[in-house]
């Protein structure tokens, strides 16, 4: 296979955690003679310092040439009070938008090794392996009418929730595929008593359930649900939810597992096609120290792997490197804890190349 991969290395962390999990593309690369080639391009704030634009048309060009995306993180305080589109979170909206990557798959899964690293007591996340499916192209993220306008002497803010059935039936189905093909569990997620478009949410997912009679399927509060993922987290199987909720919930899921830098995510369109990004943000406090976690990302080039070129078995090898790392007793400053010991961005990408063997 030739396949092509685009680098999307963003802002903060972002060029460090990307640049170990490059390391670690192209020692697989190597070693099971894949064709990969890449190529690279500016996105987010590092985009807008040089064309004044967070995506400009010639990364968005090479992004639809592709095959997978590979992408780092977006943002920080130099670009905060830039215009408004301009901002660099808006250069990934309009990515993720323009390329169509309308399912945004974030498992939360607790490596054995860092039980102790999670703010909940061990027996309640040992073993938790949740996806969440997050629909990633509508809802109040993209709705029209949106802005700040002036009423009667002072500014009011607005924003539109809103999601036809098609946009629901889309992301239904492929959260209840990968039902299927995990514990056949599905939780919907709305806000039903309070918002009429989650409301509509709740009857097209309702009515797709006779499609998959395996599956079991169960509807509860936003509210409610955050709730019982810090009470009782395994309960979860599958939570498939719309854009907003999807940002929330899968922040909390994250930190379950004991860090954020942990968490990978695959944001797919109708054939595939991927990009692949860390959940956790740009976290501008500590970039440039060579101290930020660059698992997230490894992570999120294996299900590039999985999901995008269709190569399960290399996807698997990187995986079991990452959980030998961890076995190891290797860790990041955010997951370190007591008889560990801490390691920089670098030597743990390192690492983990070793441990591909
Ligand atoms: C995420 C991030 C983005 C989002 C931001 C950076 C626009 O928080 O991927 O979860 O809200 O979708
Ligand atoms: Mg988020």
């Amino acid at each position: 296979m030739s396949k092509k991969i685009l680098v999307m290395p963003g802002d903060g962390i972002g060029p460090e955690i990307v640049a170990e999990a490059v390391k670690v593309l192209n020692a697989v690369n190597k070693k099971f003679d894949l064709g990969i080639s890449t190529d690279e391009a500016l996105v987010g704030g590092s985009a807008y310092d040089v064309h004044g634009d967070p995506l400009p048309e010639v990364s968005l060009e090479k992004a639809r040439a592709a095959d997978a995306i590979l992408f780092g993180s977006i943002g920080g305080p130099k670009w905060d009070t830039i215009e408004r589109d301009k901002r660099p979170e808006r250069g990934l909206l309009r990515l993720r938008s323009s390329l169509g990557l309308f399912a945004n798959l974030r498992p939360a899964i607790l490596f054995p090794q860092l039980a102790s690293a999670s703010s909940l007591k061990p027996e309640i996340v040992s073993g938790l392996d949740i996806l969440i499916v997050r629909e990633l192209t509508g809802g109040i993220y993209f709705g029209q009418p949106r802005g700040i306008r002036v009423e009667n002497g002072e500014r009011v803010g607005f924003n539109t929730d809103v999601y036809n059935e098609s946009e629901i039936r889309r992301i239904g189905r492929v959260a209840f595929e990968l039902a299927m093909v995990r514990d056949k569990k599905l939780l919907s997620v709305d806000k039903a008593n309070v918002l009429e478009v989650t409301e509509l949410w709740k009857e097209v997912i309702t009515s797709m359930a006779a499609e998959y009679p395996e599956v079991q399927v169960s509807h509860m509060y936003v509210d409610n649900a955050a709730m019982q993922l810090v009470r009782a987290p395994k309960q979860f199987d599958v939570i498939v939810t719309g854009n907003l909720f999807g940002d929330i919930l899968s922040d909390e899921a994250a930190m379950l597992t004991g860090s954020i830098g942990m968490l990978p995510s695959a944001s797919l369109d109708e054939n595939r096609k991927g990009l692949y990004e860390p959940c956790h943000g740009s976290a501008p406090d500590i970039a440039g120290q060579g101290i930020a976690n660059p698992l997230a990302t490894i992570l999120s080039l294996s299900m590039l792997l999985r999901y995008s070129l269709e190569r399960a078995d290399v996807a698997d090898v990187i995986e079991k490197a990452v959980e030998q790392v961890l076995e190891g007793g290797l860790r990041t400053a955010d997951i370190w804890t007591e008889g560990c010991r801490k390691v920089g961005t670098a030597e743990m990408g390192d690492a983990v190349v070793a441990a591909l063997g």
